[in-house]
């Protein structure tokens, strides 16, 4: 596997949770896939990762092989290393099944499971401790959003979760905003133009100061392309478009294409 902290300097991070899907068996197959593509394919500047449930992570994982491109992922994980935490994962046990990076506080987790800003913090710290990537998910409802407060809210998360992180700790974390409004089935994508702004305020905080700024919530092969050419976006978060392993492909030859055209992230 590929030590994140060797991860070349700013490539763009296309990577997708399966949310609560895929067995073990599925999973084998798509990370067996995926591998041989990224064994014959040049993705230069782009840096895959995949997020199973922790059922298939060690799958997962012994599919990739050793020194493989692609990163692998959880979906949570507990701050504490073990104890008395009926049901819970932890940080230790996902990077001993193989995980390199943690899910944090995505809006499912913080609606249905509790996940507080305060948890978010917590758990930020405990993967950052463990060496692993921490992946932060930050988004507004479309309340907030009617309200006019989207910059202000996911600021403030992103804050409640990194503020008094030392520069060096807070170089390792990747932030995806994820508003509520476009996740999932029910959600309506994103216009290029509604994510300037939130883009703009992330990057003046952020941005160059983290490893990278994501944009997850109904990214698809009809918008990838636009999304990549927004201001600060280093990357894509991707849920239903990636689960099928040929949308997966393709989105990340969108996303090495736009490297090379570009040059450089956010282009
Ligand atoms: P979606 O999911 O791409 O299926 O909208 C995105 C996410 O929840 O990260």
């Amino acid at each position: 596997m590929t030590d994140p902290a060797a991860v070349g300097v700013g490539p763009l991070w296309v990577g997708t949770s399966w949310k609560m899907n895929k067995g073990v068996t599925e999973a084998r197959l798509y990370a067996r896939g995926l591998s041989e593509y990224t064994s014959r394919t040049d993705l230069s500047g782009v840096q895959p990762f995949i997020i199973p449930s922790f059922t298939a992570v060690a799958a997962a994982r012994d599919e990739l092989g050793a020194g493989s491109p692609v990163l692998l992922g959880v979906q949570n994980a507990h701050w504490e290393d073990h104890g008395a935490w009926t049901g819970e994962v932890s940080v230790m046990q996902a990077k001993d099944a193989g995980a390199q990076l943690v899910e944090i506080g995505h809006s499912e987790r913080r609606e249905h499971f509790g996940e507080t800003v305060a948890t978010t913090r917590l758990k930020v710290a405990a993967v950052l401790a463990h060496g692993l990537v921490p992946l932060l998910c930050v988004g507004e409802s479309a309340e907030v959003k009617r309200a006019g407060d989207s910059s202000g809210f996911i600021l403030e998360q992103a804050a409640g979760a990194l503020d008094g992180l030392p520069a060096d700790q807070l170089g390792r974390v990747l932030i995806a905003y994820e508003p509520i409004w476009a996740i999932g089935e029910n959600g309506r994508p994103a216009t290029v133009e509604e994510l300037r702004e939130p883009f703009a305020d992330l990057g003046r905080e952020y941005g160059g100061r983290t490893r990278g700024l994501l944009y997850g919530g109904s990214v698809s092969l009809d918008n990838a392309e636009d999304l990549l050419g927004i201001d600060h976006v280093t990357g894509l978060f991707i849920g239903r478009a990636a689960w099928h392993l040929p949308g997966y492909l393709r989105l990340l030859e969108v996303a090495a294409a736009h490297r090379k055209a570009t040059g450089s992230a956010g282009g």
